[in-house]
C-alpha cells in the first residue's frame, strides 16, 4: 500500500478544512464522504470529486482503509464505534467525547477491534507548537513554571441559532471550553509532559440568552503536578479573525507565540544552544501562515501523520489516553464552576465513579454567569 484510502463522515466546516488540506497529498486520498444530509454530502463531495453517501452502512461497506469523523460532538462515540466495528482505522475530530465514560468506551471498542485510533488534535501538528515542544524538551527555557494560552473565534451567528448543536451543554458537551479548551489542554499537557492536579474556572455567557447554549467565554487556572501553573482563556465572541496564542515562562528563558504573526514564535533564552541568539528575542523560522493558512498546514500534517502510522504500522504518539486527559481537564473546569471553588482531579474521578461525568454537563447552564441577562 502506498497511500491510504480515507472516507470522511460529516460535510461541515472541519471536513472542508481536511479535504482542502489533503487535496494534493501523496499518501492521504479522500475517496468517499458520508453525511446524513444528502444534499450537503453531494455538494461537498462534488467540489472534491469524491463519492457521496447518505447511508452509513453503504459508506462503510466499501474498501476504504480509514475514516475521518467530523460530526457534532455527541455523535463522536457512536461513529467511532461504527467505524471501528467495520474494521477501519479511526481518526476522530476533537474533542474526543463529551464525557470520560464516552472516552473509555471509544478506547475499549477500538482496542477490541484492533484498529488504529487517534483524535484529530491539529494543535499537536502545528509546526509552531511542535517547535515549542522540542525547545522545552531540549531545556531551552529550563523548567517551565508559568503558561498562558488563548484561543478566540467568532461563533455568535451559530450561538444565536436555536437548535444548532454548537454550544449546547449535551450535544456539544458545553460551550467554548469544551470546544477550544480541549485543544489548549492537550497542547499544554504535551509541552509540559505533566499531569493536571486542580482547576479553577470562570464561565460567562455573553452573546445569547438561548437557554440551550452553555458558556461562550471561559477562563481556567490550572495547577500541574510538578508545580507549574497555567491559564487557558477561550472566547466564542471575539471580533477578530480566529487566532491562538501560547506563552511559556521557564527558569532559563521564555517563549511567546501568536498564530496571528507571520513569524509566530519569539524565544528569549540563556541556553548555550541558542549561540549568538542567547539573551535576546529570536524568531525561528517555522512553516506557518495566519488564518486560515495555519488550519491547512496543521490538518495536512495531522492527516498525513495518521496515514503514515497506518502505512508503517506504528501506533500514533498522541494516544487516546492523552486525548481523554484533555476532556478530563475541561470537565474539571466545569466542576470547579459548579462548586464555585478549585476542583481537584480526585473530586472529578469521584463524580465519574458515583454519578457519571454527564451529571456535570446537565448542571452546566445553571452555573454560568449570565452577562446577557445582566445587561
Ligand atoms: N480542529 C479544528 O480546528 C476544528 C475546527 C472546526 C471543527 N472541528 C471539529 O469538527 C467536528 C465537526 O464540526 P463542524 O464545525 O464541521 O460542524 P458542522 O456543523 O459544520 O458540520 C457537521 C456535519 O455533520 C453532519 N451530521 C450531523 N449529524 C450527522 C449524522 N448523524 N450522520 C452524518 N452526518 C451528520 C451535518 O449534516 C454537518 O454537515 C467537531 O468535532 C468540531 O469540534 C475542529
Amino acid at each position: 500500500m502506498t497511500f491510504v484510502k480515507f472516507g470522511m463522515i460529516g460535510a461541515g466546516i472541519a471536513a472542508r478544512y481536511h479535504l482542502a488540506a489533503c487535496k494534493n497529498s501523496p499518501i492521504v486520498k479522500f475517496m468517499r464522504l458520508y453525511d446524513k444530509d444528502e444534499k450537503n454530502a453531494k455538494r461537498v463531495a462534488g467540489a472534491y470529486k469524491i463519492t457521496p453517501f447518505s447511508n452509513l452502512e453503504e459508506f462503510l461497506s466499501n474498501d476504504i482503509d480509514a475514516v475521518l469523523i467530523a460530526v457534532p460532538h455527541f455523535l463522536h462515540e457512536q461513529m467511532v464505534t461504527a467505524v471501528a466495528e467495520a474494521g477501519k482505522a479511526v481518526l476522530c475530530e476533537k474533542p474526543m467525547a463529551t464525557t470520560l465514560e464516552g472516552c473509555d468506551q471509544m478506547i475499549e471498542i477500538t482496542r477490541k477491534a484492533k484498529v488504529k485510533f487517534m483524535i484529530a488534535e491539529n494543535h499537536r501538528f502545528q509546526p509552531a507548537h511542535q517547535w515549542i515542544k522540542d525547545a522545552v524538551q531540549k531545556g531551552w527555557v529550563g523548567e517551565p513554571f508559568l503558561i498562558r494560552s488563548y484561543e478566540g473565534v467568532m461563533e455568535i451567528p451559530n450561538l444565536m441559532q436555536p437548535g444548532f448543536w454548537k454550544g449546547h451543554p449535551i450535544k456539544a458537551g458545553g460551550g467554548s471550553l469544551m470546544d477550544m479548551g480541549a485543544h489548549k489542554f492537550a497542547t499544554i499537557q504535551w509541552i509540559l509532559d505533566d499531569v493536571i492536579e486542580s482547576a479553577y474556572a470562570w464561565l460567562t455567557k455573553q452573546c445569547t440568552n438561548l437557554e440551550e447554549k452553555a458558556e461562550d467565554n471561559a477562563m481556567v487556572f490550572l495547577k500541574y503536578k510538578r508545580g507549574a501553573i497555567a491559564e487557558a482563556v477561550v472566547s466564542f465572541t471575539v471580533v477578530t479573525p480566529p487566532t491562538n496564542q501560547i506563552e511559556i515562562y521557564g527558569t532559563k528563558g521564555s517563549i511567546v507565540e501568536n498564530h496571528a504573526w507571520e513569524n509566530p514564535i519569539k524565544i528569549n533564552s540563556h541556553h548555550k544552544d541558542l549561540g549568538s541568539n542567547r539573551g535576546r528575542w529570536f524568531e525561528p523560522k517555522v512553516e506557518h501562515g495566519i488564518y486560515p493558512k495555519y488550519y491547512d498546514i496543521s490538518a495536512r500534517r495531522e492527516d498525513e501523520y495518521f496515514a503514515a502510522c497506518i502505512l508503517e504500522d506504528k501506533e500514533p504518539e498522541f494516544t487516546p489516553e492523552q486525548a481523554k486527559d484533555a476532556i478530563a481537564t475541561v470537565l474539571l473546569g466545569y466542576l470547579s464552576a459548579e462548586l464555585g471553588r478549585t476542583a481537584t482531579r480526585d473530586e472529578l474521578m469521584e463524580v465519574a465513579r458515583t454519578k457519571g461525568t454527564k451529571s456535570i454537563l446537565e448542571k452546566l447552564n445553571s452555573v454560568i454567569q449570565n452577562n446577557y441577562l445582566a445587561r
